[in-house]
């Protein structure tokens, strides 16, 4: 089986688990980036993006440097925005075809995933997707410790079972 994980990360939260992940399955990483690039002022991407996502944008991506179509299985890791999954996730899941593919959502989040996982699976699912084995993983509200809430072990025993 051969298995992809693309993440985006603004930070660096979901880049650990997505590297994480690929360190223990052996599985390709590929790092979505955004044509246009977000504020790096962290108050203002909060207040910027409230509005973007009650219009669910749909920003563009630069050209991933992997060809999904080579992978049966897709880890596909966002951060959590506004209680939903981040735009750039919400462009990879709903411009691609899984017809034949696993895609396993994962979010990263500081305590209010709400239905980001939900949303992750039914976009992907309505491209074609069968969806298995999504997991939320919960990191603090002090964004730069990188400080997980989520167990060591649990986040192990996930990805052991991928
Ligand atoms: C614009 C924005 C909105 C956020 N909204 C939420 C939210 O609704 N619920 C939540 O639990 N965390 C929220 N967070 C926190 C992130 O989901 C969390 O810190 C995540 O692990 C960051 O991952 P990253 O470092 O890969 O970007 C938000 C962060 C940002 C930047």
């Amino acid at each position: 089986m051969s298995g992809l994980i693309v993440y985006y990360s603004y930070k660096n939260h979901t880049r650990m688990i997505a590297e994480k992940i690929s360190e223990i399955t052996g599985f390709d990483l590929c790092e979505i980036k955004t044509v246009d690039d977000y504020t790096d002022d962290y108050d203002a991407l909060v207040d910027e993006t409230v509005d973007n996502l009650k219009s669910q944008t749909k920003p563009e991506l630069q050209p991933l440097d992997k060809d999904i179509s080579g992978y049966d299985t897709i880890v596909v890791g966002s951060p959590v925005w506004w209680y939903t999954i981040a735009p750039p996730i919400r462009t990879f899941l709903s411009s691609n075809d899984f017809t034949g593919k696993t895609v396993i959502p994962f979010v990263t989040h500081a305590g209010w995933p709400r239905s980001a996982i939900k949303e992750a699976s039914r976009v992907a699912e309505a491209n074609g997707a069968n969806v298995e084995n999504p997991m939320e993983i919960q990191f603090t509200t002090d964004y730069d410790a990188d400080e997980l809430v989520t167990s060591g072990d649990d986040i192990k025993s996930w990805i052991n079972s991928l």
